[in-house]
């Protein structure tokens, strides 16, 4: 829906493999499409000439552990043909996500620097590693300017959460209104990073609009935007809920959350486009509680 305000509600073409929110399908031209089927991707880009292409499909951590190969075909077959349709320069820019699940038990927790042990334990996580080695091949081999964040778990009031470790930053908001208490599928003291989608989606156009010669990174770049615990997103949420509570019933979820960085350093983002995060706890509870009111 950015992109659309940016550039023009009939310029960005929306697709997925199901329909999509209302808003979505009546603001613009919406195509039902399998990212997987490369034949029908290049139809669809030829049709409408699409110049750059933001692949988000994928499947997510959690969902991931239960379908291996669902995922790994998913999420390297689709990265596989847009790489393709940038080799054959039928298309000229490529945005695609990383995550912080590139990392795993060997790297250093605090303050993850870019370059460092990676070594992911899960399916999901694997395949993003793989993703971000074959974004940097393509680069370097066939010229496709393809740029890529490393995000952390997204916080949004618009969509419900798809799947991953870091779900609960969302579901407990909307139970703290709806019930005024919360089940976390996490211990209350597991820091992992996270950042408001109004922050990703800023930084996402930030390094599309970035002039090539400074993007320096051509695997994925590490981004921070906040660090927390989910004792301390229930005290944030108390600040403005006074009576909210949250249990803790760790879950399978756990074992991903602990092979996961607590803190990102992103001083590459910083230096190379100009990054700076903008929303902290206290401001994304405050957005989220009145957003969802
Ligand atoms: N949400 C987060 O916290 C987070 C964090 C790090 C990285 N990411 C990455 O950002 C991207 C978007 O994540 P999200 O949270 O919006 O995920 P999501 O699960 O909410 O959305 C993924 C979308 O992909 C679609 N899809 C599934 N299979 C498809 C196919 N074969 N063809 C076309 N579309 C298909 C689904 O219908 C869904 O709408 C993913 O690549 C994810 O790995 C997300």
């Amino acid at each position: 829906m950015t992109l659309r305000q940016k550039h023009g509600n009939d310029q960005v073409v929306a697709s997925d493999i199901r329909e999509g929110n209302d808003s979505l399908m009546e603001s613009g031209p919406f195509e039902i499409l399998d990212a997987t089927d490369y034949d029908a991707l290049e139809e669809v880009i030829a049709y409408y000439d699409i110049s750059e292409v933001y692949l988000m499909a994928a499947m997510l951590s959690a969902t991931a552990e239960k379908f291996p190969m669902r995922a790994w075909n998913l999420n390297m077959n689709s990265l596989f043909n847009v790489l393709n349709l940038g080799k054959e320069k039928k298309i000229d820019t490529i945005f695609w996500p990383s995550s912080i699940a590139v990392f795993g038990p060997n790297t250093p927790k605090e303050d993850t620097p870019q370059n460092t042990i990676m070594e992911p334990s899960t399916v999901y996580g694997i395949s993003k590693q793989s993703g971000e080695r074959w974004c940097e091949y393509y680069f370097n081999k066939f010229d496709v300017d393809v740029r890529s964040i490393r995000y952390p778990g997204l916080i949004s009031w618009k969509t419900m959460p798809g799947g991953g470790t870091t779900d609960y930053a969302v579901e407990i908001y909307h139970k703290a209104l709806a019930q005024g208490e919360y089940t976390c599928f996490l211990k209350e003291e597991t820091a992992l990073p996270m950042m408001y989608m109004d922050d990703a989606i800023r930084a996402t156009l930030q390094l599309m609009e970035a002039n090539e010669e400074n993007i320096k990174i051509r695997s994925s770049y590490n981004l921070a935007g906040m660090s927390f615990t989910p004792g301390e997103m229930t005290k944030s949420i108390q600040n403005e809920l006074p009576n909210f509570k949250t249990n803790y019933e760790p879950d399978f979820r756990q074992a991903i959350a602990d092979s996961w960085p607590s803190s990102i350093n992103d001083s590459n983002a910083q230096q190379d486009w100009g990054w700076k995060a903008a929303f902290d706890l206290e401001k994304t509870t405050k957005e989220m509680l009145g957003n969802l009111k």
